[in-house]
């Protein structure tokens, strides 16, 4: 199969030495990888800046913001098979971004940030026969969240996690799809990798 996953943060630039970001190391969305290439599969690896090494036989598009995430990710859309979306992509990027550095005054400062694409949604919005699966991090309200984010992005499954997870190997994970909610306990990340490439190649193989 051919499979496009998503990993790491997003930058969003200020300038030319600042940016808003979010907490992710990538691992997941590396581990996914990793656990594909290993199966046989066709994988590209759409990835913010991280301090990781891509694993072998997997081709890498680097990308900085969520603008560049949702061009990479709309130009490989109709060749792949399923999509995996772990990158934390920023929700907000400043309205104007600024050439140099911004000098500080005594004032505050206000930025006013605009919305950044939803890739994933965007992707639901356009899938023909393309799996989906995104990630839901969640504080409170977890479940009902996750279960809003299926249906509105027209995901196929969802899997839940916390802010504990952020730069471990290992965590509490949820999964979600059509047929309900699985509870997985605390896994490796390899181990998360390996249940939803389980997923995916039974979801994509009956559907073929
Ligand atoms: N995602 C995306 N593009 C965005 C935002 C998120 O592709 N601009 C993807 C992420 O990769 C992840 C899922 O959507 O798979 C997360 O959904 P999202 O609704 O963005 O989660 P939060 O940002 O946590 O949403 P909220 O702030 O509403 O809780």
């Amino acid at each position: 199969m051919r499979i496009l996953i998503t990993a790491g943060p997003t930058c969003e630039d200020i300038d030319e030495v600042r940016f808003l970001t979010n907490r992710s190391s990538g691992r997941t969305g590396y581990a996914i990888a990793a656990e594909a290439v290993r199966r046989g599969h066709e994988v590209t690896l759409a990835s913010g800046p991280v301090a990781l090494e891509p694993p072998q036989g997997v081709t890498v598009l680097n990308i900085r913001s969520a603008d560049d995430l949702h061009r990479e990710c709309l130009a490989c859309f109709n060749e792949v098979d399923a999509v995996i979306a772990a990158a934390a992509v920023a929700d907000f990027t400043p309205a104007e971004r600024l050439k140099g550095k911004l000098k500080k005054s005594d004032n505050d400062l206000v930025l006013r940030l605009v919305r950044t694409p939803d890739v994933l949604a965007d992707l639901g919005r356009r899938k023909i026969t393309q799996l989906l699966i995104g990630f839901a991090l969640e504080v409170d309200n977890a479940r009902p969240n996750a279960e809003k984010k299926l249906r509105e992005k027209r995901l196929d499954a969802v899997v839940l996690n916390a802010p504990e997870s952020f730069g471990r190997d290992a965590a509490a994970f949820s999964f979600l799809t059509a047929d309900g909610w699985q509870d997985w306990g605390r896994i490796a990340k390899r181990e998360l990798a390996s249940r939803l490439l389980d997923f995916v190649e039974k979801s994509v193989e009956r559907g073929a």
